[in-house]
């Protein structure tokens, strides 16, 4: 049976992860933080095939001690995050630390403490969720689309180190997507102000990064409306259109 290890399972893109790859047989090293949130997760998933560990993937210290515990997976999904949001000067260092080390610097710490071990078995893949935001300019929030822009360089970056290998790096790029990250992040205002249009479902990000990964692809944008959308990127018009639809209190 191949292993996962899914990070952020307990809601949204990760427990949609979950169900996909249990559907697919896999056995699951699932972490997450609150214990009643992985609790109810793991009652939603009703499967033997899951472990569930509880950590606090934006300390260091509870990163280097959960590797420990983990056999090299087949398959890593780094998907935990938060929003982190606010104009210049307006986060804590140690918000802005936590969140960094969160969606970036723990997942090059896992990343580069099971990729060699991958290397040793030549197979594996890895799935790294960023955003949208890695290509587009996010007005107050520029801290998550900094720490998103980096770990996706780094993604792919990984994967054309890993051409000729049976290893592949896929960073997903998704754009709004209905989860739990809006309201615990004071986002609340865009859950009822972003058109319908604008959602991609979390199965749907999962279905099409997998797709991806198993092709080996460096990068995906879940949803063919954002695809299209992101050719345009570097013009005014469109980020203006982005701006006021994005706009944040
Ligand atoms: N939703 C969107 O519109 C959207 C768009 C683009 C990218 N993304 C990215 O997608 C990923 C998943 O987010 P989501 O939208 O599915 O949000 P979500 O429903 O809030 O899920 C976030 C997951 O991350 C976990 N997590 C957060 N902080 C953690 C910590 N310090 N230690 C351990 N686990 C932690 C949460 O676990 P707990 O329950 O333990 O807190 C939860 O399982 C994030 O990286 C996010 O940036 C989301």
């Amino acid at each position: 049976m191949k292993k996962a290890l899914i990070t952020g399972f307990s809601s949204g893109i990760g427990l949609a992860y979950a169900k996909h790859l249990i559907k697919n047989d896999w056995h699951l090293d699932l972490v997450s933080q609150d214990i009643e949130r992985s609790e109810l997760a793991l009652e939603a998933l009703n499967s033997s095939n899951c472990s569930a560990y509880s950590c606090d993937l934006s300390s260091p210290e509870d990163l280097d001690s959960l590797m420990l515990k983990i056999s090299t997976p087949d398959l890593i999904i780094a998907n935990a995050g938060i929003g982190i949001n606010g104009s210049v000067g307006k986060n804590s260092s140690k918000d802005i630390k936590d969140a960094t080390y969160l969606m970036f610097g723990g997942v090059i710490n896992l990343i580069e403490y099971f990729l060699p071990k991958m290397k040793e078995k030549d197979a594996g893949r890895v799935v790294i969720i960023s955003s949208i935001g890695a290509l587009i300019p996010m007005p107050k929030s520029s801290i998550y689309a900094a720490v998103k822009s980096g770990i996706y360089a780094y993604g792919r970056s990984l994967n054309e180190e890993l051409e000729n290998t049976n290893i592949s790096v896929t960073v997903s790029l998704p754009g709004y997507v209905r989860t739990n990250i809006h309201q615990r992040s004071g986002l609340e205002h865009l859950v009822r102000k972003i058109p319908n249009w604008m959602w991609v479902s979390a199965d749907k990000v999962v279905t099409e990064t997998e797709k991806a990964s198993i092709k080996g692809k460096s990068h995906i944008i879940p949803g063919f409306l954002y695809r299209i959308t992101s050719i345009f990127f570097n013009l005014k018009i469109t980020k203006i259109i982005w701006k006021t639809l994005n706009a944040r209190k």
